[in-house]
């Protein structure tokens, strides 16, 4: 079974998703640790809980990014995975901790990239007025948020909607679209070719996934 580190900053919720998909046998990895750049992150707990092994490679506490990324990429490798997951994780990683994880480092995205790249994606898609608005899980590249995208969510944009109630509805379905995802990795169904993921047929989504509050409307 491949395994999985998970790396997040706070809240990890999407953490979560993962954890418990693996542990109800719907997601094929096993998750061998989850890591923190913050001590607080409150998702530890969680996955301490879990029985999890949890470690903290706290920024703060190296000099520059260079030494951080070194860091976390030891940590990491102790736990050797086939897999590492960012899941609100809230640092930037070099070009050489990205090169190091080449088709191996996944993120997921609050917004349908390209649109909406880097922090207060849903604020920035009322803004504009979109439609429809959602999540995006793609390979990390260099380039911020930006990526070959593996699978999307897309749910609507309502009247009356606030930042704080479309993130509560694109995050119900990062819920589902994680994963998926990273299930797809683990089936070995996800190719790179010409900097575009091709998913190889399987009987679910097809790496698109639509919100229940928008298919009702097709
Ligand atoms: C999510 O919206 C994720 O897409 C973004 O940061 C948020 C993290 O939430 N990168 P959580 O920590 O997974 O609850």
């Amino acid at each position: 079974m491949k395994s999985i580190v998970i790396l997040i900053s706070g809240r990890g919720s999407n953490m979560a998703s993962l954890i418990d998909a693996a542990a109800a046998g719907t997601l094929p990895v096993r998750v061998a640790a989850v890591l923190a750049n913050r001590p607080a992150a409150p998702g530890l707990e969680f996955a301490a809980a879990r029985g999890i092994p949890t470690r903290v490679v706290d920024h703060a506490r190296h000099a520059g990014r260079d030494a951080f990324d070194a860091a976390l990429a030891e940590a990491i490798d102790a736990f050797t995975p086939d897999l590492v997951v960012l899941a609100g994780f809230m640092r930037i990683l070099g070009d050489g901790f990205v090169a190091r994880y080449a088709g191996r480092l996944i993120n997921i995205h609050p917004s349908l990239l390209p649109a909406f790249p880097g922090l207060h994606t849903h604020q920035r898609a009322l803004d504009e007025g979109v439609r429809i608005h959602g999540c995006t899980v793609h390979f990390v590249t260099p380039a911020l948020d930006h990526g070959p995208i593996i699978a999307q969510a897309a749910v609507p944009v309502l009247d009356g909607d606030d930042a704080a109630s479309l993130a509560a509805r694109v995050l119900a379905q990062e819920h589902r679209l994680y994963p998926l995802a990273v299930r797809w990795f683990a089936e070995g169904r996800l190719r790179l070719a010409g900097g575009r993921v091709e998913l190889a047929a399987g009987q679910d989504a097809d790496g698109c996934l639509i919100s229940p509050a928008l298919r009702e409307r097709r």
